[in-house]
């Protein structure tokens, strides 16, 4: 008897991701189409290398940032990596880069042998510092990393200012600025070369995956060599003088997976809604803290428009509600029903790998051996001050009616409570 053929059937779609505030945020950020899109990619095994998922992604990034080249990478730590191989960035090099970010942003450099020169971020903006940035400039530094934290934009116009002076390239992390704009223009897209995450919780999320852009040919080229072995044949390197390295490059491999890409191309149809309605909800709440004793909202830099809003800080002013301390308010916060918290991510310059030195090839080699000083504490006095003073807010991505105000009524309250104490 011949034996009955399986029909093939999609599962049903169950959600796992979560809303900050569910009642309050109907978001859900992966939705039944990704799914069904990653099946049928799985089906057509569109799994490997620069598929027409893959390519097609990559055509709509230039689009949007309006630049000439731009790859995927299997995260924002390899797009990273990338673009500092891309500049020339190696062994003796400094790359100078805030406190104030992710690890991510300048991991990369320590394995191209390049020294981190930590800056402050300016205590009113909590951004990159370009006057701190040049302080620290020498001979030797060979990049600078503008990050564009928590979906605000940096002063662009005084780093470029500073690059054009020095020489020095500019490399965007806009990991968690997805669409955000300056003076009109995609973030990534002014500096000599951009780079982003779409890890799980970005903006535009591939699960695991990132992306690189630039208009020079020379940063592309080498981005490709040194990760995209067996992609480049053909079409991704642009300058005749590296074609002999094809199809092979420099044999590393950071490339995307397909089906990460196909979940992102998704998500990126959906960004311009996202980025509305999250920055609907923000600037509701940021312009009901004039009703709120004791919380600032952190201003913008002109000519900005904020985009992928990955967090949503605001200032704790103590002095405003009897001095209470940070830890009191988001205390009261919580108590409030508001899931605030404290800065969510430790200041590099304070991390033992950094503070303290690692010896990377043994032997006492490597940029964080021999003579590195290291950091202490109090060695970037602007960005600790500015980072205890930080209270981060809920994001929320779908709001129900009225939960901005809601979230400012409670943040009322908190503050009333803490003054009581
Ligand atoms: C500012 C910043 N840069 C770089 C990265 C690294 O991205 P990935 O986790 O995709 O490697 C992240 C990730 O969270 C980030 O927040």
């Amino acid at each position: 008897m011949a034996e009955e053929k399986r029909q093939p059937e999609i599962p049903e779609f169950v959600q796992t991701a979560r809303a900050q505030i569910e009642e309050l945020d109907r978001w859900q950020q992966i939705t039944e189409e990704e799914a069904r899109l990653a099946y049928e990619m799985a089906l057509r095994n569109e799994l490997s290398g620069g598929t027409p998922t893959v390519r097609q992604f990559e055509q709509r990034w230039r689009e949007l940032t309006g630049l000439k080249y731009a790859i995927t990478t299997v995260n924002g730590t390899s797009a990273i990596f990338s673009a500092l191989f891309g500049v020339g960035v190696g062994p003796g090099d400094e790359v100078i880069c805030p406190t104030f970010t992710w690890i991510g942003s300048i991991a990369p450099a320590i394995f191209l042998g390049a020294r981190p020169v930590f800056c402050e971020s300016d205590p009113r903006t909590m951004l990159i510092d370009p006057e701190d940035v040049r302080r620290r400039i020498t001979p030797r530094t060979k990049a600078i990393i503008a990050v564009h934290l928590w979906g605000w934009v940096c002063d662009m116009d005084a780093l470029m200012e500073i690059s054009r002076e020095t020489g020095i390239p500019i490399i965007e992390d806009c990991s968690h600025a997805h669409g955000a704009t300056y003076k009109g223009r995609w973030v990534g897209s002014i500096g000599q070369v951009g780079c982003w995450s779409l890890q799980g919780t970005k903006p535009v999320s591939a699960g695991e995956g990132g992306v690189l852009a630039t208009n020079d040919p020379e940063i592309f080229d080498r981005a490709c060599l040194v990760g995209q072995v067996n992609r480049i044949a053909g079409v991704d390197l642009v300058q005749e003088k590296y074609r002999y390295l094809q199809p092979l490059g420099l044999g590393m491999k950071f490339r995307a997976h397909p089906v990460a890409i196909g979940i992102a191309s998704i998500q990126l149809e959906k960004l311009a809604q996202l980025n509305a309605r999250r920055g609907a909800y923000v600037e509701a709440v940021e312009q009901g803290l004039a009703e709120v004793p004791g919380l600032e909202p952190i201003p913008t830099i002109p000519g900005s428009q904020r985009g992928g809003y990955y967090g949503f800080p605001v200032r704790y002013v103590a002095e405003e509600v009897g001095g209470a301390s940070l830890e009191k308010m988001v205390e009261a916060i919580n108590r409030a029903g508001v899931p605030a918290t404290t800065c969510p991510y430790p200041l590099l310059h304070t991390l033992p790998l950094f503070a303290e030195g690692f010896d990377l090839y043994t032997g006492n080699r490597g940029p964080l051996a021999g003579d590195y000083a290291g950091y202490k504490k109090g060695d970037l006095p602007a960005t600790e001050k500015l980072v205890s003073e930080l209270i981060f807010l809920p994001v929320l991505s779908d709001p129900i009616p009225g939960a901005a105000e809601l979230i400012v009524k409670s943040l009322r309250e908190a503050a009333e409570l803490v003054r009581k104490l």
